[in-house]
């Protein structure tokens, strides 16, 4: 099996340079797990453990599991940093507390992050969609950049990754790159790894996983899905998300009415109106998730179209290591170079 080893499997302790990338309502423990006993990286939203208690009973179990299955992978949690999010400020104490290993920031100032995780030799990533984010997470000394391209699953970025990774590298030539959206296969990693990133974070593929915490007809949706089934919305957090383009998301339009706008303009209402946005937002994802319910929202990206089966993720990612692999020995083959 090919064994791909650079400065960000060195960096994070995995033996394969993919992250599994986190999934609001999606990412769960049985994932985490799969994804460190399997060499990568696991990250999962804090958001995802909101009871009390819940965040630092899973860190425990995965700082043990960790140590005691002598693993090659790791794991990760993921911040929203954003004013927005009433748990930041008790979720990265949990996270400091139990020397979480690394974190994915997303939407926001990824200074306090970073200044905590580093003072005990944790890393920090943070999701960048273009080179003025970049440029902000690079003052704050972020040890990478999450890519965040076109037709990712969740908060996608303008540009294609065959762009928007060189222009990384380009202007910041030390800071290792993760490209994320529309990866599937293995041969979307190799090409990520020629344009200049150091790994790759994958979502949308997980979701139909045995393990992911979402109903059947969730996973069914994802594997019979083609890319022109996806659709952008701003109405599940204000940003712009990606969403499956059913009936329900349909009927409830794709675009906030000009006097949302107007409330997240607005200096003095915009702070709460995005609160309350996204406070409703998560609760319909979550009702999506309900069994036989037809209030069908339900966040992916493009790579839909190159899914086909839900399997274990342990096989997921089995078969990213091996199409990796044939993909690399049949560009050696179709290719000469003179
Ligand atoms: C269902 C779903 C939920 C997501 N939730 C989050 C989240 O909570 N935080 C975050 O930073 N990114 C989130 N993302 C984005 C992913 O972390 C990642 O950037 C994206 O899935 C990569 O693109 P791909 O889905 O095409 O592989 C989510 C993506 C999906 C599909």
């Amino acid at each position: 099996m090919i064994k791909i080893e650079n400065e960000l499997t060195k960096m994070l302790g995995i033996n394969f340079p993919v992250i599994m990338a986190p999934m609001f309502l999606v990412s769960n423990k049985a994932m985490m797990e799969k994804a460190i006993s399997s060499g990568i990286m696991g990250v999962f939203p804090s958001l995802n453990f909101r009871r009390e208690g819940e965040l630092e009973l899973l860190l425990q179990h995965l700082n043990k599991y960790k140590s005691e299955n002598k693993s090659s992978g790791n794991f990760g949690v993921n911040l929203i940093v954003q004013k927005t999010n009433p748990l930041y400020e008790k979720h990265l104490k949990i996270c400091v507390e139990n020397k979480v290993p690394f974190y994915i920031t997303s939407l926001g100032n990824p200074a306090a992050v970073i200044k905590a995780a580093h003072s005990y030799g944790g890393k920090v990533f943070c999701d960048v969609t273009n080179l003025t984010h970049a440029g902000k997470s690079a003052k704050h000394n972020c040890d990478g950049f999450i890519a965040v391209g076109q037709g990712a699953g969740g908060h996608a970025g303008p540009f294609p990754l065959q762009v928007l990774v060189p222009a990384l590298k380009e202007n910041f030539p030390n800071i290792p790159v993760i490209a994320a959206g529309g990866i599937a296969t293995g041969s979307g990693i190799l090409s990520m790894l020629a344009v200049g990133a150091s790994g790759v974070s994958i979502g949308t593929r997980f979701i139909a996983s045995l393990e992911a915490t979402v109903n059947a007809e969730y996973k069914n949706a994802i594997i019979t899905s083609g890319m022109d089934n996806i659709v952008m919305t701003t109405r599940i957090s204000g940003t712009p998300c990606t969403i499956l383009n059913t009936p329900y998301a349909q009927k409830i339009g794709l675009q906030q009415n000009w006097f949302e706008k107007f409330l997240s303009r607005n200096p003095r209402t915009k702070r709460y109106f995005k609160m309350l946005v996204q406070v409703r937002g998560m609760k319909q994802l979550e009702k999506a998730l309900i069994p036989g319910n037809h209030n069908n929202l339900w966040c992916a990206g493009q790579s839909v179209e190159l899914i086909e089966e839900i399997i274990s993720c342990e096989k997921i990612i089995e078969k990213l290591k091996l199409e990796t692999e044939m993909a690399y020995l049949g560009l050696n083959k179709n290719v000469t170079v003179s």
